[in-house]
């Protein structure tokens, strides 16, 4: 890293020169944030966005809004800045918000990209795309488990519908199979795959500890075993 040093970024500045800023610093300023991030520590969604701002060197520059989303009861502030309600949701250093976590995650990625970092989904060829539906894979598998745990966990059982229930389930199992036979060629590293499924294996634990999908992914489990244990990964645990 450079000892050269800093100036204030100027109030003109744009995201790119905060960002080299950023990485000129060793460690950047928490207390001059240029992004923020509508955010519960408990959303897989969020931490995909948060583990991949700490290995792109961003997390420093993302101030986190607390945000508790009740899928029964609007969250106004967040609906004013994302007509779903749903998080995460970025505003960025001009006021723009983007949404959802795959589109923040393509974000960070691009700044850290032209502030020099290698980044964390290959640049182009079929690569890219693999990882890029890799990302998708594991938010379907989250999108899956997270409306089957509100619905277990908010609807009254009486109106429970177990058929739908079933079928969500069946999506997760199906895309946790995917990642079984799929291990040898997307476990190395610490990139979007990596981290993405990661957060699928770290809200299964956290939200279905009695399912025990390790019995059933014992290459998963291995794997798991050791990336749980990465800084973005211990960092951006529901809680922490
Ligand atoms: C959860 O508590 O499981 C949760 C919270 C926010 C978003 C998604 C899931």
């Amino acid at each position: 890293m450079s000892g050269m040093p800093l100036a204030a970024p100027a109030a003109n500045a744009t995201v790119f020169d905060h960002m080299a800023s950023s990485l000129n610093r060793g460690t950047a300023a928490p207390e001059n944030p240029f992004m923020k991030l509508h955010y519960a520590s408990a959303s897989p969604f969020v931490r995909k966005v948060m583990a991949c701002a700490i290995e792109l060197g961003l997390d420093d520059r993302i101030e986190k809004i607390e945000t508790i989303p009740v899928p029964t009861d609007l969250n106004e502030g967040l609906a004013a800045d994302n007509p779903l309600a749903k998080i995460p949701a970025l505003i960025t250093d001009d006021g723009s918000v983007l949404y959802d976590s795959r589109v923040i995650t393509a974000y960070l990625n691009d700044m850290a990209v032209a502030g020099g970092h290698a980044g964390l989904v290959p640049a182009d060829g079929m690569a890219r795309w693999r990882v890029l539906r890799h990302e998708a894979l594991c938010d379907g598998i989250l999108d899956a488990l997270v409306v089957t745990r509100y619905e277990n966990a908010m609807r009254p059982e009486e109106k429970r519908w177990d058929e739908w229930i079933d079928a969500q389930l069946g999506r997760a199992t199906r895309g946790l199979a995917w990642l079984e036979a799929t291990l040898p060629y997307w476990r190395d590293g610490v990139g979007l795959a990596t981290i993405s499924t990661g957060c699928v294996l770290g809200y299964l634990d956290f939200r279905y500890g009695d399912m025990d999908w390790r019995a059933g992914q014992p290459g998963l489990a291995a794997w798991y075993a050791d990336f749980s244990q990465q800084p973005a990964m211990l960092a951006t645990a529901p809680g922490a």
